[in-house]
């Protein structure tokens, strides 16, 4: 079962550069939580602190009871063991075929046999539409395939973390889907915790449980998805739209006389392009597991928990959340009667419906 994460009074700077201070936030074992945050805010760097990559100078990351900024490098290599980790580049071996990348994790840290390693690979690349690509080179094949094979990577010692960095960029939107629903269907298979770094808002607002953001050096915030899909913070409603009207600039934040400047543009009928205010405002329904994989237990936990937070939280989002409750029949951890619509298995063996072949869709190694 996946493990909590929980991160207090984190800094991080390089040189004289400060990243983000005092970034405080669990990741709840089992769930799936999602971080936003402009271009340079540090997402990446987050993540690699989070494996023991890089070190923040202050705060703690507590993984599993222990503290990775204060353990030995033998308890690090232990919690290491945690993690599957997808970076934002795929990260591979430039000079290994995709089996050889894909197998490496386990020829590493597990004395499996060369035929135990050989059935997983191939299960993940077929989890991932790859199956017949594993002969090639990481320069011969598509930016999409390249983050599909590091997502397998990621996935073959069955890790209890998983870390996504932008899993979707390079990825058509249809492929985004799949990759979304692969995720969540790993979660509710191993009930692994998941952090997906994402630039995708229609990812962000269908598929975490939790969702937070980095701006201006600080996490924003940081909770139940509801929280920031509601939230009528400047940034985050600039963020989720996609505007240029808003505190968010080109490179660093902007002055107050090219906001002025922008917003007089907007009024006088200038369009930037971005969906208007209402388009994205409030709670689209979240991702389910594909019909016919287990109850998520993260989703079951998360019901409990928010329901005891549920009158701290801002009316907006109890709202949100007491609706989205209503709908599905769930609430205070009442799962038991939700059947969501579509998740009636077809009647008779329609292996096309069921074995959603994400080989055939993914159109995996033809080019
Ligand atoms: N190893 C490093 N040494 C020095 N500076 C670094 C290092 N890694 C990252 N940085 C700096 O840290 C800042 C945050 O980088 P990071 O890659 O985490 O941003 P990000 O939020 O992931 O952005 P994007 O959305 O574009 O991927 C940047 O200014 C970057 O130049
Ligand atoms: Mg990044």
């Amino acid at each position: 079962m996946g493990v909590e994460v929980s991160v207090e009074g984190l800094t991080k700077s390089f040189g004289s550069q400060k990243i983000w201070e005092d970034v405080t936030f669990t990741l709840p074992e089992g769930e799936v939580s999602a971080l936003l945050g402009p271009s340079g805010t540090g997402k990446s760097v987050f993540l690699k602190s989070l494996i023991g990559l890089l070190r923040p100078e202050r705060g703690k990351i507590i993984i599993d009871g222990t503290d990775i900024l204060q353990c030995t490098a033998k308890e690090l290599y232990e919690v290491r063991k945690l993690f599957g980790v997808l970076f934002q580049d795929g990260a591979l071996f430039g000079s290994m075929d995709l089996y050889d990348n894909v197998a490496f994790p386990l020829r590493e840290h597990t004395r499996k046999s060369e035929s135990e390693i050989r059935n997983i690979v191939m299960e993940k690349l077929e989890l991932t539409g790859l199956t017949g690509a594993e002969g090639k080179l990481p320069g011969e094949i598509s930016g999409g395939m390249r983050k599909r094979a590091g997502l397998a990577r990621a996935l073959v010692l069955d890790p209890e973390i998983i870390l996504v960095d932008e899993p979707d960029s390079g990825l058509d939107p249809v492929r985004t889907t799949y990759l979304a629903q692969l995720l969540i269907d790993i979660n509710a298979q191993i009930d692994a915790t998941i952090l997906i770094v994402t630039h995708n808002i229609n990812l962000a607002r269908t598929v975490p449980d939790n969702l937070g953001m980095l701006y201006r050096k600080n996490l924003v915030m940081f909770g139940p998805r509801e929280v920031l899909l509601t939230s009528e913070e400047p940034s985050v409603r600039q963020f989720l739209r996609g505007s240029k009207l808003g505190p968010i600039g080109m490179s660093e934040e902007k002055d107050d006389a090219q906001m002025r400047a922008e917003m007089e543009q907007a009024e006088a009928g200038h369009n930037d392009g971005s969906p208007g205010e209402d388009e994205l405002r409030g709670v689209p329904s979240q991702m389910q597991p594909t019909p016919g994989s287990p109850v998520r237990q993260g989703e079951l936990r998360r019901e409990k928990r928010v329901s005891e937070m549920l009158d701290t939280l801002p009316e907006g989002a109890q709202n949100a959340i007491r609706e989205e409750w209503a709908a599905r029949g769930h609430g205070n951890g009442n799962t038991a009667t939700a059947v969501p619509a579509g998740a009636v298995a077809p009647a008779s063996g329609g292996d096309s419906a069921s074995g959603i072949g994400l080989d055939d869709h993914y159109g995996s190694a033809e080019n």
